[in-house]
């Protein structure tokens, strides 16, 4: 009898539920989620901004910081909710503890904003992170029949394992978890080529690679917009480079100072620029390098640079605002990339917005890079730093007036997004690659 009465309430239950369903899905309305500062989260505005194109409701949900882009803001169809960020808990508690009470925090705070919005009929998530975005998010789905979408910019236990060691309980768990929901997805986007084929291979995951784009924003600039600029870092940031003539060549990398980018190789190429210009057999420029970007590891390079005592070569790290961002790499002569993917198999997206200002870079090189960078075709790729000691030397001889400097540059220039997309810019790959998902 109990037996009875139990079964009915289930199936009342799932009537009911349903019911509510059906009448509450509109059949519009995405939900696009990323466990990390919106603002700092380009692709996942892309992704609600080229939804509301096409005529959803998005719901928007990541935690506060920087703000996030005005196409966002004004937009009518896109509502942001913010997560609250865990308690720092840090130095009272011991790590694993402290994990273990964010993961239940953000467990908790997740699923209360995806109950908090209008219900879905599709979700795409980004990860990494993986825990515990992908069980949580996939649960929600499960619970309200929404279409689930993991969009991987790179693996969570890759990029775990770079702290915590390959053998790490939880660095396995975070690939446990990546191999078993990742399967569940109904569809998975990815960042590369070679993601997509080692997704397939490892995982049985079928994805689609969907390229990240610059932003309209980052696009280049005028000589004049170049100069006003340049007075502009002068005052604002203490960085003065003389405009016209120019005498001095002026190099720019972003990061966020963490472990997967090793700077030591920029300084030590930077000493030998030095003393290349010091010997003076070469007519080499003075250099300016503008490391933009905050992190863990930014005080203990910040020491070591100030150990330098270099004549030819400056260093500043200013925190700049957004929009002198892209006016700074829309300005330099050269852009530098250290970025070594944790997993090999995602590119880095400063190349991607010095791309789109038309700024040639020297990049590290990884297993998956030549996807975006191509050496001498429409950058340079380096593998130590002897040899992007050589290339800062070859960019800026007899700087500034160097024509077949000038000709390389406009060679690259030409060649940067061939070999991605033919072309096509962010939407329209969208269209052509999510649209279709939901
Ligand atoms: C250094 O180079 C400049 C021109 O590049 C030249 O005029 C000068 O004589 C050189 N000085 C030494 C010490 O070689
Ligand atoms: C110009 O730059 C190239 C390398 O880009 C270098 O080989 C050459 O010596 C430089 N000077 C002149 C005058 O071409
Ligand atoms: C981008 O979109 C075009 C069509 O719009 C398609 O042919 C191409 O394969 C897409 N590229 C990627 C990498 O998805």
């Amino acid at each position: 009898m109990l037996m009875l009465i139990f079964l009915l309430v289930v199936v009342i239950v799932l009537v009911v539920r349903k019911f509510y369903l059906k009448k509450l899905k509109s059949g519009r309305n995405v939900c696009v989620l990323v466990l990390g500062d919106i603002g700092r989260s380009p692709r996942m505005q892309y992704h609600a901004i080229s939804l509301a194109r096409e005529g959803f409701i998005v719901d928007l949900i990541g935690y506060p910081g920087s703000p996030p882009m005005k196409e966002i803001l004004e937009n009518m169809h896109v509502q942001i909710h913010y997560l609250r960020p865990p308690p720092e808990l840090q130095n009272k508690l011991p790590r694993l503890l402290c994990y273990i009470v964010k993961v239940i925090w953000q467990t908790a705070d997740l699923l209360w904003s995806l109950f908090n919005k209008h219900i879905s009929d599709s979700l795409i998530m980004q990860n990494p992170p993986a825990i515990p975005t992908i069980p949580v998010c996939w649960f929600y789905c499960i619970l309200i029949e929404a279409r689930f979408i993991i969009d991987w910019h790179n693996y969570a236990h890759s990029l775990m394992a770079l702290s915590l060691g390959k053998n790490h309980f939880l660095v396995r768990l975070a690939k446990s978890i990546e191999t078993t929901f990742g399967y569940r997805a109904n569809n998975n986007l990815c960042v590369t080529q070679a993601m997509k084929e080692d997704l397939e291979k490892k995982w049985f995951i079928q994805a689609k690679v969907l390229y990240d784009r610059p932003i309209d924003n980052f696009h280049p600039l005028t000589l004049v917009e170049k100069n006003e600029f340049l007075c502009k870092l002068a005052e604002k940031y203490d960085i003065k480079i003389s405009c016209s003539p120019r005498t001095s060549g002026f190099i720019v990398s972003s990061t966020s100072w963490t472990e997967d980018e090793d700077f030591s190789i920029l300084l030590n190429a930077l000493q030998e620029y030095e003393d290349t210009c010091e010997s003076n057999e070469s007519n080499l420029p003075d250099l300016i390098c503008v490391i933009t970007g905050k992190g863990p590891l930014k005080d203990f390079y910040m020491a070591i640079i100030n150990l330098k005592k270099w004549k030819h070569v400056e260093i500043k790290m200013p925190w700049l605002e957004n929009e002198d961002y892209q006016k700074i790499l829309a300005t330099a002569d050269l852009g530098i990339c250290l970025h070594t993917s944790s997993s090999g198999l995602d590119l880095p997206m400063k190349i991607v917005d010095m791309f789109g200002c038309c700024l040639p870079v020297c990049a590290f090189n990884f297993n998956c890079l030549s996807e975006l960078v191509r050496h001498n075709e429409n950058s340079l790729v380096f593998a130590d730093e002897k040899e992007l000691a050589e290339q800062l030397k070859m960019w800026f001889q007899d700087f500034p007036d160097n024509k077949t400097q000038q000709q390389l540059r406009e060679k690259f220039q030409g060649n940067m997004f061939t070999s991605q997309q033919n072309h096509n810019d962010w939407h329209s790959n969208w269209t052509f690659n999510v649209l279709p998902c939901l």
